[in-house]
């Protein structure tokens, strides 16, 4: 297995080109089972979920060929409905086959994703979903065996959660389901936004894309002429890096993204003393005079991401004062806390919420990848860490950062990928 070593305290500088959004990509993937030929996606990000995702599709029967950024994905030939364990337990977001499959065949099997480090994960809002559109669900030896046998039809869905996979796959399924459906509290992501604006471009009629409220005219199981797909940039990467910038006080640009997606972080690091310089495609991050503390609360987009709240608490750690984090969206989204105090973080939990004492001087030490987003947030302590770091079990980080250890040494850090 890799590890990562990093020796801390290095000031960062320069510009980091950001790559396509995994978790754009993902649905938009499981999307092409509803095209009827063969579709290129473009700006893919050259990561393991991804890599994971075409494997699955090919393990369905479908044709593919990657190249760098780039792969072509024919599900012309898919003869296959079941969705296996060995695949999908390795990646929840494998259950975004299930909206698609069931809405095209009529029938699929796909394996529960089981929870994950950061939480149960549940999908019962999926399920619930399907069923108002008529699906039969059975959970039979660890699988969903769901069975449309007219086909989906349109339905109003009230979701009693906001979730965004559970948005995207009830978004895929009633694209082809019968009749008009109106969905309700549904997920507002970028990502999301995405999926709709492909579908809307291929012929599908709906309204309110970007609000929580859509109303989707079904093609009544006629597939779709989905061609090419270029893939949003990836707002947590992006903010990733802008930590990374901000944890060793430095002024770096990030490039190749959509600024409005990443809103809520450049606000809180502008309320944090930091300068933001926005363009079209990029911002620049401008050192802070004191890096100032903040209070987080993570919540659904356009607020303040889940996905960025253990990198902000890295950088929290380097601020003039004491910040608090309350995480709303997952039980179990501290698993970076333990790693952080091996470093000489001072974090005190209680419940949801963590208070952050600060300014406290990280020091290296070895240290263990949790999930994908408490790993980068190990990366961010190690960058400002006295001493040496050593990441072990980064198979989290490469998950959904591309090159990580290439783009942080562009910027001037020192950090190496070794083998253990
Ligand atoms: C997506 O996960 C993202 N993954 C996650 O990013 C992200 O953290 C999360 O949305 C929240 O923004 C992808 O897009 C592939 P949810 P998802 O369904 O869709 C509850 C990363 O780091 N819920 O929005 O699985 C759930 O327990 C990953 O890239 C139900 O109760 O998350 C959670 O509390 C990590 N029942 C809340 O909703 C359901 O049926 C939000 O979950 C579904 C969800």
């Amino acid at each position: 297995m890799d590890y990562l070593k990093i020796e801390g305290r290095y000031p960062l500088s320069g510009e980091v080109n950001i790559a396509g959004a995994k978790n754009a990509a993902l649905p938009l993937l499981a999307l092409t089972l509803l095209s009827n030929q063969k579709v290129k996606l473009t700006n893919l990000p050259n990561v393991a979920d991804i890599k994971t995702f075409i494997k699955l599709l090919e393990n369905l029967g479908a044709l593919t060929h990657t190249k760098n950024h780039e792969a072509d994905i024919d599900t012309t030939t898919v003869n296959s409905v079941c969705a296996n364990y060995d695949i999908v337990r390795k990646m929840r977001a494998s259950i975004l086959v299930l909206g698609p499959l069931l809405a095209r065949f009529g029938k699929c099997e796909v394996s529960l994703p089981g929870g994950c480090a950061i939480g149960q994960r549940p999908i019962d809002l999926h399920l619930k979903a399907l069923e108002q559109m008529g699906a039969h669900i059975d959970i039979k030896q660890g699988y969903v065996v769901a069975t449309a046998s007219e086909g989906l039809k349109g339905a109003v869905i009230v979701f009693d959660k906001i979730t965004v996979t559970g948005s995207e796959n009830i978004i895929m399924a009633a694209a082809l389901a019968r009749g008009e459906s109106t969905l309700l509290n549904v997920a507002k992501e970028p990502e999301v936004v995405q999926l709709c604006n492909i579908l809307n471009q291929c012929g599908v009629k709906i309204e309110g894309i970007g609000t929580n409220k859509l109303i989707i005219q079904g093609s009544n199981q006629k597939l779709l002429s989905i061609k090419n797909i270029h893939i949003i940039p990836d707002r947590i990467e992006a903010g990733t890096y802008l930590c990374a910038g901000a944890i060793t006080n430095s002024t770096i640009t990030v490039k190749n993204i959509i600024p409005e997606h990443i809103r809520a972080l450049s606000e809180k690091l502008i309320s944090m003393g930091f300068g933001i310089i926005e363009g079209e495609d990029f911002i620049t991050l401008e050192s802070a005079k004191t890096i100032l503390p903040c209070d987080i609360q993570t919540t659904e987009y356009p607020g303040f991401p889940t996905d960025m709240q253990a990198q902000f608490m890295a950088l929290c750690t380097q601020a003039n004062g004491a910040s608090v984090i309350d995480e709303h969206l997952f039980e179990n989204r501290f698993m970076h806390v333990s790693e952080l105090e091996r470093m000489g973080a001072d974090i005190k939990l209680r419940g949801h919420s963590a208070t952050v004492k600060a300014p406290c001087n990280l020091n290296g030490a070895d240290v263990m990848a949790t999930d994908l987003r408490a790993s980068s947030a190990l990366v961010l302590a190690a960058l400002s860490a006295n001493g040496t770091t050593k990441i072990h079990r980064i198979y989290h980080l490469d998950r959904g950062y591309e090159d990580l250890e290439g783009k942080l040494s562009k910027l001037g850090a020192k950090i190496e990928r070794l083998k253990e």
